[in-house]
C-alpha cells in the first residue's frame, strides 16, 4: 500500500486515531504555555510540530508522555485519557511511545550498545550493570537496531566518543528497543549541523515509514518541516495557529502564516532571518511569494 492510501485507510476509522488533543491549556502561573490546543494524528502519520521559541512544542508534547498535567482539556494516546493514568498504567502506556529529545541524554561512558539497551529497561527487573546483565535475545535486538541506524561497528566504543548525529542515531535506536508504536521527538536535530540534521530527519522518516510508527516531532526549521513531514501543525503562542498536509505547500506559504501572527519584536526578527534563508534558497518559487509579505528579504506588513 502507498503511503496515501495508507493515511486515507488510517482516517477511515476512529480507532486509527492515536492522538487526539482537545481543548488543552496549559498554564504554568501566569504564564500560559497552551491556550485551547487540538490536535488529532491517525495512526503512520509523520507530523510535524513547528513553532518559535516559547510557543508551546515541548508543553504539548510532554503532555502526550503524561509527564505535564493539563490545566484543562482532554489528552487522548492510544485510547486512553493520559492524565487520568498513574503509576503502572501510565508506565505501561509510556512503554508504547518513545521519545527523542534535543541533548540525546545518553550515558556518556557507557559503551554505545549498553545505552541502546537501557531502552529496554522498562521490560526487566531491577537495575542492569555491565552488558553481561543483559538477556542475549535483547543484545541481539540492541545490535539489530544499531545496524538499522547504520552504527553497528560502533557498538562497543563509549557513546561520548560519537559525533553529535551519530549520538542522535544512538538515541533513535534506544528508542526502537521499546518496540513503540508512537515516537514523540522535540527538536531532534536543534543541536546538529544542517546535514546531520537531514540525515536524522530522514532516518527518521524512513524508521516510521517501515515500521508504520506515528511519529510527532516539533521542529524550528521550516525546511526540515516542509521535507520530513507529512503535516504541519504550527503552534503560536500555545495556540494551533495552521494545521495543513504538507504536500503542496511551499516555504513562502508557510512564512507568509508565520508573518501574519507575529506579534513581538522578537518573533519577527526570528521570521526576517527565515525569511533571508528563504530568499538566499536557490528553489524557492519566486511566483509563489507574496510581494507584500517579502522585500529584500525583510518583512513589510
Ligand atoms: N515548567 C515550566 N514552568 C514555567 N514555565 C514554563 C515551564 N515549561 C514551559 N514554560 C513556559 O511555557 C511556554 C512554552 O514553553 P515550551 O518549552 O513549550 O516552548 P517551545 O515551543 O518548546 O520553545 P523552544 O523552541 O524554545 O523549545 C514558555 O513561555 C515557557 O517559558
Ligand atoms: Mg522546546
Amino acid at each position: 500500500m502507498n503511503e496515501s492510501a495508507r493515511i486515507d485507510d488510517a482516517n477511515a476509522t476512529d480507532e486509527s486515531v492515536v492522538i487526539d488533543v482537545t481543548g488543552l491549556t496549559k498554564e504554568f502561573g501566569r504564564t500560559v504555555a497552551l491556550q485551547g490546543a487540538s490536535l488529532t494524528v491517525s495512526r503512520g502519520e509523520i507530523v510535524v510540530l513547528l513553532g518559535l521559541s516559547g510557543s508551546g512544542k515541548s508543553t504539548l508534547l510532554r503532555h502526550l508522555d503524561g509527564l505535564e498535567t493539563p490545566t484543562s482539556g482532554s489528552v487522548r494516546v492510544l485510547g486512553q485519557e493520559v492524565p487520568r493514568l498513574t503509576g503502572r498504567r501510565l508506565r505501561a502506556l509510556r512503554s508504547r511511545m518513545g521519545f527523542v529529545f534535543q541533548q540525546f541524554d545518553l550515558v556518556p561512558s557507557l559503551t554505545v550498545l549498553e545505552n541502546v539497551l537501557t531502552g529496554a529497561l522498562a521490560e526487566l527487573r531491577g537495575p542492569r550493570i555491565g552488558l553481561w546483565s543483559y538477556p542475549r535475545r535483547l543484545k541481539l535486538t540492541a545490535l539489530g537496531h544499531l545496524d538499522r541506524v547504520g552504527l553497528l561497528d560502533r557498538a562497543y566504543q563509549r557513546a561520548d566518543t560519537l559525533s553529535g548525529g551519530q549520538q542522535q542515531r544512538v538515541a533513535i535506536a534506544r528508542a526502537l528497543m521499546q518496540n513503540p508504536e508512537i515516537l514523540l521527538a522535540d527538536e531532534p536535530v536543534a543541536s546538529l549541523d544542517p546535514e546531520s540534521s537531514e540525515q536524522v530527519m530522514a532516518l527518521i522518516r524512513e524508521i516510521a515509514m517501515d515500521e508504520g510508527l506515528t511519529v510527532v516531532c516539533s521542529l524550528h526549521q521550516v525546511d526540515l518541516a516542509l521535507s520530513w513531514g507529512d503535516r504541519i501543525v504550527g503552534l503560536r503562542h500555545g495556540e494551533v495557529a495552521l494545521d495543513t498536509p504538507v504536500e503542496g505547500l511551499s516555504k513562502a506559504a508557510v512564512m507568509e502564516i508565520y508573518g501574519r501572527v507575529a506579534t513581538s519584536t522578537t518573533e519577527l526578527s526570528a521570521i526576517e532571518v527565515e525569511l533571508a534563508d528563504a530568499a538566499a534558497a536557490a528553489d524557492l518559487d519566486s511566483a509563489d511569494l507574496d510581494s507584500a509579505t517579502l522585500v529584500d528579504g525583510s518583512l513589510r506588513s
